[in-house]
This record gives structure tokens, C-alpha cells and sequence, in this order.
């Protein structure tokens, strides 16, 4: 590996630029019968809030250019590209939720408030109705430093999946809410390991004052 994330990622390369390639399918289906503009707008914090899916996507895809380990190169863009799906899985979530509703129903659940900006398209906004900010992620080209972000960054997704739960009582909403709760247990361990790997060689130079994404021998 020489460092070039871009050219380690397959692109550019000569021979091996590959078609795109994108599976029209959910990791997890989603099957919602009963409209509820209330849960909606809870939920769509997935989406648009500080812990949501968006930012996990594009914290883990960009954060993979600068890190020295393709190891970690591989882990980052395998929980990226999956937590794109887990966008689609909330979008398709909300769209279940809201799709069909009458104006009286819209007024009567709250969601007047995001209906006058966005009609029913899928837009990324917290729960309180905040729009999405680039600022709630880091992407800081230290190893150490990005693989304790991501660690914490699971742990606060896990959270806001727990609170959502609490407040839901649909079973079909209620499955694949913990089906997304589970995979950020398991990224979160991941992740985990992958933070004790890049310690380790640390270990092993004896080095720990360096940034090996950026100090070239450690220095
Ligand atoms: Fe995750």
C-alpha cells in the first residue's frame, strides 16, 4: 500500500476501473401498514440528526483516504457503503410513515411543521427539524483520533435507536429499528478492533506521539 487512497479504492487505475454497482434492495425490508406522521418526524433523526445515518456514511467514506492500513482502509469502506443502505432503510421508513396522509391527519400529528418545507419528499432533518450540518462529523486524518470518533459515534446512534424504540409500539417499524440498533453494536466492536490493530503496530515502532497517516517514519 503507498498511501494513495484513491488509487487503493480501485479508481484510476489502469485495468481495474470497475462498473458501479448497487443492489436495488434493503438490507433489512421494510414493510410499515399503518401511516404515523408522528413517529415520522421522530424518526427522521436517523436521517438528518447528529448521530443519524447520514453522517456515519460520510464519516466512514471519507475518513478511508488518509488511514495507513488498508485493513482499516477495507473496515471503513464496508461500514460506509452499509450505512448508505441504512439511509435508504430510514428513508424508506419515513416514506412508509407518511405516505397517503390526509391534511387533517398532517395538522393533527405535528407534521404541518415539516410538511410546509417539504411537502412528503424525504429531506434530512433532526427531530427538532434542524437541517443536516456537515459539522456533525470529523474526518481528522489521524487513525487514532478517527477510530475513537467512530467508536463513540455507534455508541450514541445505539442510543438514539433505544430512545426511538421507547417511544414506538408498531411491530413492523419496532424490527427494523432493532435490526439497525444491532448493526451499530456490531460496528462498534469492529471498530473496536480495529483501534486495538493500529495501537498495536504503534506499539510494536514503539512510537506513540505520531500521526502515521502524516509523519513519514515517525517523524
Ligand atoms: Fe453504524
Amino acid at each position: 500500500m503507498d498511501g494513495d487512497g484513491f488509487m487503493e479504492l480501485g479508481h484510476g487505475k489502469e485495468g481495474t476501473n470497475l462498473m458501479w454497482e448497487y443492489q436495488k434492495r434493503l438490507q433489512f425490508p421494510v414493510n410499515i401498514k399503518k401511516p404515523d406522521a408522528k413517529l415520522a418526524k421522530l424518526i427522521i433523526t436517523q436521517l438528518g440528526g447528529a448521530d443519524g445515518e447520514v453522517s456515519a456514511a460520510l464519516r466512514y467514506l471519507n475518513q478511508r483516504y488518509v488511514m495507513p492500513y488498508p485493513e482499516v482502509v477495507a473496515l471503513l469502506t464496508d461500514i460506509g457503503t452499509e450505512e448508505l443502505n441504512h439511509v435508504e432503510i430510514i428513508s424508506a421508513v419515513v416514506r412508509q410513515l407518511t405516505r397517503n396522509l390526509s391534511m387533517q391527519e398532517i395538522k393533527d400529528s405535528g407534521f404541518d411543521s415539516y410538511y410546509v418545507d417539504h411537502t412528503l419528499g424525504i429531506y434530512p432533518v433532526s427531530a427538532a427539524g434542524e437541517s443536516y450540518m456537515g459539522s456533525y462529523f470529523q474526518s481528522k486524518g489521524d487513525p487514532i483520533t478517527d477510530l475513537h470518533e467512530n467508536m463513540a459515534a455507534e455508541q450514541k446512534a445505539r442510543t438514539t435507536y433505544e430512545n426511538l424504540l421507547r417511544c414506538v409500539k408498531d411491530d413492523d417499524v419496532k424490527k427494523v429499528l432493532e435490526f439497525l440498533r444491532a448493526r451499530e453494536i456490531v460496528h462498534y466492536h469492529r471498530f473496536g478492533e480495529a483501534l486495538e490493530f493500529v495501537r498495536c503496530d504503534l506499539d510494536c515502532k514503539n512510537y506513540y506521539h505520531h500521526n502515521p497517516a502524516f509523519d513519514k517514519n515517525g517523524k
